[in-house]
């Protein structure tokens, strides 16, 4: 059996000019978390932008499951934008409903039921019937989240998910995130943060459009020579190599 979620082999991708994406490979096994890092603009969310099949390689190929991803065919797949894509003038429950229809959970009994369980577990029970404008960023943040799991997808994206959540709700969040992998769920996240990156059991750095390093955080942390290196440390340690190995061609 396959066991390959993401197989990218030697995508490009520009805007216009601008080269975001330059011959990246990268295979992505079923069932791991896996994190992407990189500064802003190395090209994080145009990378999930093309997993996901709302962008198209300029040369390349990206298959999900076997198969070009195709945006409308979406049911096995949940995508946590960057900004959260909600419905202002709806409220919470209406919004993470609405999303559950698209994903096909047609049952009606069975669909409202899932929508409570994602709202409690997002934790805006007290939030169900107010409208998104009248939410402050991180709970808008967490109702996003809700609506890209309400299907529970075998595949998950998720861009910079832990942005404007406080510490505790983070920390409730990557519980959550660990059982959906251990009961198989592949989960795609983006972060800056080195407490998230922690959490993953396979990291790239990203810089400009390339990987400068692949592994899980304690092969990044042990490449560094350093038994102590934290992952920010790691980090700096592959940005200075590429740089050192730029200067010598
Ligand atoms: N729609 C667009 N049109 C033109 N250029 C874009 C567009 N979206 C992104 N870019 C450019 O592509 C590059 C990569 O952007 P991208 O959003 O993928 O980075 P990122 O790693 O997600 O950054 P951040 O950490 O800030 O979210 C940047 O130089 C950005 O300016
Ligand atoms: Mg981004």
């Amino acid at each position: 059996m396959d066991n390959t979620a993401i197989d990218i082999d030697n995508i490009s991708f520009s805007y216009g000019r601008l080269q975001v994406i330059d011959n990246l490979s990268l295979a992505i096994p079923k069932g791991v978390s896996f994190g992407f890092l990189g500064p802003n603009g190395s090209g994080k969310t145009t990378l999930i932008r093309l997993m996901v099949g709302l962008l198209k390689p300029k040369s390349g190929n990206v298959l999900c499951f076997g198969e070009p991803p195709v945006p409308a065919n979406a049911k096995n797949i949940g995508y946590m934008p960057q900004l959260p894509s909600l419905y202002n003038e709806l409220t919470v429950r209406q919004n993470i409903d609405f999303f559950a229809k698209i994903y096909g959970l047609k049952n009606r009994q069975q669909r409202m039921q899932r929508v409570e369980e994602v709202i409690k577990l997002v934790d805006l029970q007290s939030k169900r019937n107010v409208s998104i404008n009248q939410l402050s960023g991180g709970m808008k943040q967490r109702v996003s989240l809700g609506c890209a799991i309400v299907h529970q997808p075998p595949l998950l994206f998720l861009d910079e998910p832990t942005v404007g959540l406080d510490p505790d709700l983070r920390a409730h969040f990557w519980e959550h995130f660990t059982s959906l992998t251990q009961t198989g769920t592949t989960l795609i996240i983006s972060s800056h943060t080195m407490d998230d990156a922690a959490h993953c059991q396979q990291l790239i750095f990203l810089r400009e459009g390339r990987i400068i390093a692949l592994g899980s955080p304690n092969e990044l942390r042990a490449a560094t020579g350093k038994p102590d290196a934290t992952l920010e440390e790691a980090f700096l340690h592959f940005i200075r190599s590429q740089e050192e190995q730029a200067n010598v061609r």
